[in-house]
């Protein structure tokens, strides 16, 4: 299986995890790749975004903004070709220790363009960077995306 993680970062806390994720997939021998998509600073535009062609699995990782999926990645999610017949992960990280607070608003906002592209809405992690439990919060995470 081919996986691509599509990171969105701004202050590296979505990427320090996805980095995780990735190292765990190396110590699996599984085929992955980390793309890091870029913004303008008004976030109304992406750069760098990878063609997932060839990939069976991907990991959409961003954090939460204002409640939302960070709006470059909902850019990126709209703008890419069709996601049919692969499986999607998600992973978010966001700073309130609930996902109340805009985790669980963004899960379903990310399936929803996922499956508007045809794509299969996989597994799901949260990361809340204010947590004491954040340590445990990112094992469980790579344990749950990646085992
Ligand atoms: C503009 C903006 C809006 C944010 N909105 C939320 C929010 O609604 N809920 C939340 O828990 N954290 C919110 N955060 C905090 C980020 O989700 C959190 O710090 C995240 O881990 C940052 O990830 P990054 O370093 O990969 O960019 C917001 C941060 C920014 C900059």
């Amino acid at each position: 299986m081919k996986t691509a993680i599509v990171v969105y970062s701004e202050t590296g806390h979505t990427l320090s995890v996805a980095e995780r994720l990735m190292q765990a997939y190396k110590a699996k021998q599984e085929d992955a790749t980390l793309f890091r998509i870029e913004s303008n600073i008004h976030r109304t535009m992406v750069f760098h975004s990878p063609t997932l062609e060839g990939f069976d699995h991907v990991v959409i990782a961003t954090p939460v903004q204002g409640f939302m999926p960070a709006a470059p990645m909902g850019l990126f999610l709209e703008q890419i070709g069709t996601l049919k017949g692969k499986t999607v992960d998600i992973l978010l990280t966001q700073a309130a220790p609930w996902a109340f607070f805009g985790g669980t608003n963004s899960l379903k906002k990310i399936a929803l363009l996922i499956v508007a592209k045809a794509g299969l809405p996989s597994k799901t992690a949260i990361v809340h960077w204010m947590s004491k439990k954040r340590e445990q919060q990112t094992n469980q995470a790579i344990v749950d995306l990646a085992m």
